[in-house]
This record gives structure tokens, C-alpha cells and sequence, in this order.
């Protein structure tokens, strides 16, 4: 199932409104178990994990043994049930990771395959499986993404400077850890306040991965997003969403969508674009992860609606100083009610990450 959990992570991020799954099919041949079907969910999300997989082992996986990181589907969509798939196919034995909460299949794939006499083990190394399918289960369950809050607070507490644009608090390795988190996320999510003093351009730049940039989307209630910044610039080649209040016949919104941008009309409460509302709207629209990169009154509104699900703390060795902007957390004030999942050293920078308690 490990080995299983490891394939379906090559296609994150890339099968659209579908998780990316894997399966492995498996016999005994010579005394030990080999591997005689493999498969992902394809990118874009078709066709499923199980039926490439019985694609490969062909008639060898007649009396096998099929490791699912999520329970086999068991509606007829455009393609037949995989639980029927795999009963068609022989196998004698189905071992699962997660069942899948979607209301279509729930229980509903073992009952087929237990209706057929295959003998069902449910539940294997199913919190690691649950944690990479977290978009899908968040978007399945609560109707809204996986969020991961991801701050990077310098050695004095602070995660920016009054008017001084980016500064620097992280070195290159924890950078391009940054990257490689964009590009298994469906969307980026920041404040008009962070597009404005930063002009960032939020894409994946690491070397071969430069086609896996996630949605970038800025919560901008008033369309203040310069039309000269990075991100209306590069809104044709990278998709870029402007959650936003201003009406149809704003100006601004004429000037934007003329460069490529997208809007998202979301509601305002006491100043502030609606934040649960706008999870809605975007799991709709079929992204399951959020990965949040704004600055701190961004953070702290989504962590006041309780709509964060992942901390991803960054702490570097610089200091910013005079005028520096207070982190909303740190490693010695965090939030409430998380609980620390994985420590790293990045170079001179250290990376914590807290899962919201459950
Ligand atoms: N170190 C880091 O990890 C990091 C990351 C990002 C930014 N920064 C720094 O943070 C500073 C910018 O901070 P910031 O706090 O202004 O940026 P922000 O949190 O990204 O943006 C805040 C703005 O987003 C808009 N917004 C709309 N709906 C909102 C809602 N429901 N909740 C919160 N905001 C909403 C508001 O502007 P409208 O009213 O115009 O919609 C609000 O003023 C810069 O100095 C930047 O360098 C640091």
C-alpha cells in the first residue's frame, strides 16, 4: 500500500476535479509478490487508476491481489464502475486505503466487490492515504478546498517591511520548497495587499516544472490590481481569478479581463470579501487545494473562520528590523488548536508544519 500511496502522488495536482489515485495488482509468483499491473489516475482524470492497472496485468490478474488508495468506484459515469471493473477482471482480493465519502460510492464499492465473493480489507495505512487525498475528501466532506496556510517569518518576528516590496526571509532551498508546493496545488490564494506591495508573480519556476503553476487568485474586493503588475501581465499564460465585489460595469474589471482575468463575484461582510462563501465557489469550480500565500490580515481572517486545515511555517535566519511587519504567528506564538506534523532544515531556514486538530 506504500508503494501504492507513492505512485498516486505522481499525478497530484494534475487530475482536475478527480483524486489522483493508484493501484497496484499483485501475485504471487516464485514463493514472493510481484507487481503485474500498475496505475494512476491519468492526468486530467481519466481514465481511472484500476482499469490501467488491469490493463497491464492482463489475464494475470485472474486469483490477485488489487491495493487501492481509495475505494474502488461504483457509479456508472461515463465509463463503468471500477468495482466492476475489477470483479470482471478475477481478482480474488481488494485491499483499500480510504473509503470514499462521495455519496455515489461510499460502502457501495466493497458491497460489489463482497457481493462477488472477493474478500475485502479495508482501512490499510489509511491516514496516509487520507493526507494526500486531503482536497478531495475536504471538497467531498466540508464542500470547500484543502487549505494550507504557508507564512515565512523572519528571526524577529516579522514577515515583511512598511514599503520595501518583497524582502528576502527565506534562502533558496526553502524557496524552491515553496515551488515544488505550488505545483501540487490547485490554486494560489493571496490579498490585494500582498499583490500590491509585492508585485509577485506566483508560478512554479523549478527546472522541467514550469507547466504545473497553480490558479493564482487574489482577493480583491475593489479591483485595485494594477493592470501593469506581474499578475495581469501574465494572466493569459497562467490563469489568474480576482474574487471581487466591484459591479459588471466597472472600469477596472473591463481593463483586467481584456488582459485574461477571471472574476469570482463573492459577497462582502463588514468590509471583507466572504471567506466561507468563497471556498464554496472555488471547490465548485473543482479545485481541492488552496495553498495560501498573502500576509497576515488574509491569514488571519481565514484563521478566524476556522478555514484552515495545514500551517506551513517557514522561520529564516534574517532579521528585517525597523518597520518590519509582525507575523500574525510563530513558532512560539502559534494558533490554536494545531498540532505538529514534520520538522525540516532547509539550509539556514527552518520549516514547521501543524495539521489543524480534528
Ligand atoms: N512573509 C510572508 O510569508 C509574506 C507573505 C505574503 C505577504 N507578506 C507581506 O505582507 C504584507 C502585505 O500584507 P497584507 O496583510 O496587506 O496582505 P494580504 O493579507 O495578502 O492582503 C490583505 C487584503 O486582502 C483583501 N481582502 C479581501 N477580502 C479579505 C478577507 N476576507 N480577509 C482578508 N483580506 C481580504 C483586503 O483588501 P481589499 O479591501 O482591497 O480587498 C485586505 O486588505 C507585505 O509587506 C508583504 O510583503 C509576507
Amino acid at each position: 500500500m506504500a508503494a501504492a500511496i507513492r505512485l498516486a502522488r505522481w499525478h497530484q495536482g494534475r487530475t482536475g476535479s478527480n483524486p489522483s489515485v493508484a493501484t497496484l495488482i499483485v501475485r504471487e509468483i516464485d514463493g514472493g509478490p510481484v507487481i503485474i499491473g500498475r496505475g494512476v489516475t491519468a492526468i486530467g482524470g481519466r481514465p481511472h487508476a484500476e482499469t490501467q492497472a488491469l490493463a497491464e496485468a492482463g489475464e494475470g490478474a485472474r486469483g490477485a491481489t488489487a491495493f487501492v488508495t481509495l475505494e474502488p468506484c461504483a457509479h456508472h459515469g461515463r465509463t463503468p464502475p471500477c468495482a466492476e471493473a475489477l470483479v470482471t477482471a478475477g481478482v480474488a482480493r481488494v485491499v483499500a486505503a480510504c473509503t470514499d465519502p462521495d455519496d455515489r460510492v461510499s460502502g457501495r464499492g466493497y458491497a460489489i466487490l463482497r457481493a462477488a465473493g472477493i474478500e475485502v480489507c479495508e482501512g490499510v495505512l489509511a491516514e496516509a492515504a487520507a493526507s494526500d487525498l486531503a482536497g478531495y475528501l475536504a471538497r467531498r466532506t466540508k464542500n470547500r478546498p484543502h487549505v494550507i496556510l504557508k507564512m515565512a517569518v523572519s528571526a524577529d518576528g516579522m514577515i515583511g517591511a512598511e514599503g520595501a516590496g518583497q524582502v528576502p526571509i527565506t534562502a533558496d532551498i526553502a524557496r524552491r520548497q515553496v515551488h515544488s508546493l505550488r505545483s501540487v496545488s490547485d490554486v494560489i490564494m493571496i490579498g490585494s495587499g500582498t499583490a500590491l506591495a509585492d508585485d509577485p508573480e506566483l508560478t512554479c519556476r523549478l527546472p522541467g516544472l514550469e507547466g504545473r503553476s497553480p490558479i493564482r487568485l487574489v482577493l480583491d474586493r475593489t479591483l485595485r490590481l494594477p493592470v501593469a503588475s506581474k499578475l495581469a501581465r501574465s494572466a493569459r499564460s497562467v490563469p489568474l481569478w480576482l474574487a471581487t465585489s466591484a459591479q459588471q460595469d466597472d472600469p477596472a474589471r473591463a481593463a483586467l479581463a481584456s488582459l485574461g482575468a477571471e472574476f469570482l463575484a463573492a459577497e462582502c461582510h463588514d468590509g471583507r470579501l466572504a471567506l466561507p462563501e468563497l471556498m464554496e465557489d472555488i471547490a465548485a469550480r473543482g479545485a481541492s487545494t488552496v495553498l495560501v500565500e498573502g500576509g497576515a490580515v488574509l491569514a488571519t481572517s481565514l484563521l478566524d473562520e476556522d478555514l484552515v486545515d495545514r500551517l506551513i511555517l517557514f522561520t529564516g535566519a534574517v532579521t528585517v528590523g525597523e518597520r518590519g511587519v509582525d507575523a500574525p504567528f510563530a513558532l512560539a506564538r502559534l494558533p490554536d488548536g494545531f498540532v505538529p506534523v514534520r520538522t525540516m532544515q532547509y539550509g539556514p531556514d527552518r520549516m514547521d508544519e501543524f495539521e489543524r486538530q480534528r
